[in-house]
Parts: C-alpha cells; structure tokens; sequence
C-alpha cells in the first residue's frame, strides 16, 4: 500500500458516502405504511453522519495529492420497507468494515490523524448498523 493507492480507496470509500446519503434520501421519500414518520425521520438523521464522512474524505483526498470522487456508489434497488432497511445495514456493515481495514492501511503508512478520524468513522457505521439491526430484529412483515 502506498499513497497513491490509499488516494485510489480513500476516493471508492467517498464514492460509498456519496451514495449512502442518496440513499438514505431516496430511502425517506419511499416509506410507506404506519412506520412512515419514524423510517423516514431515522433515515434523514442518517444523511447528516453520511455528509460529514463524505466531507472529510474529499478533504483528505486533495490534502494526500488525489482528485476527489464525484461518481457516487450505485444505491440498491429496494421495494418494501424491509428491502430498504436490508440494504442499508447491508451498507453499513460494509462501511464498518472498509474503514476498519482503512484506518490499520493509515497507520501502516504513518497517517495517525486518518488512521483515528477512520476508527471515529468506525464508530459511526457500527452505530448505525446497530440501530437498523434493532429496527429490523422485531419487524412485523
Ligand atoms: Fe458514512
Ligand atoms: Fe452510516
């Protein structure tokens, strides 16, 4: 791993923000049924998290050299309710697990400050792969 290559996943982790928080929006226009307000509120909380990680990506990405991403991560076609909660934990369960691999490739190349900004990114997915897991676990169609 070198700089150039962290760039280059640095820059497919923005393209994943940047198609998490359409996601999310699209996602809060699409529910449906007696769970509307609640879905669609939990789902544009999740838009501002989204936005900030999105923000200090492209910053990083400029700061190392690089040329920011600006073509979002395709969104999942989703129907249901449940479809839209499935991928999204889908997503931030890949999220989670891109900046955990993110934040050991960081310290391995000596960027403290990335390495622990992407551990606090950690946090965040984990978190809200949590929260959708308890949305889901009682789930009633
Ligand atoms: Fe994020
Ligand atoms: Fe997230």
């Amino acid at each position: 791993m070198d700089k150039k290559m962290l760039i280059k996943r640095l820059n497919e982790d923005l393209a994943g923000e940047l198609g998490a928080i359409i996601q999310y929006l699209t996602y809060a226009a699409k529910a449906t049924g007696p769970y509307r307000p609640q879905l669609s509120q939990f789902f544009l909380t999740e838009v501002a998290d989204e936005q900030l990680h999105a923000q200090y990506l492209a910053n990083k990405v400029v700061a190392l050299g690089g040329e920011p991403a600006t073509e979002p991560r395709p969104v999942p076609a989703a129907k249901t309710n449940r479809e839209m909660l499935e991928a999204v934990l889908a997503a931030e369960r890949k999220a989670t697990a891109d900046y955990t691999q993110r934040a050991k490739e960081a310290e391995a190349l000596g960027d403290k400050g990335l390495a622990v900004q992407l551990e606090d990114m950690v946090r965040d997915e984990s978190g809200h792969s949590e929260e959708t897991e308890r949305i889901l676990r009682d789930w009633p169609l």
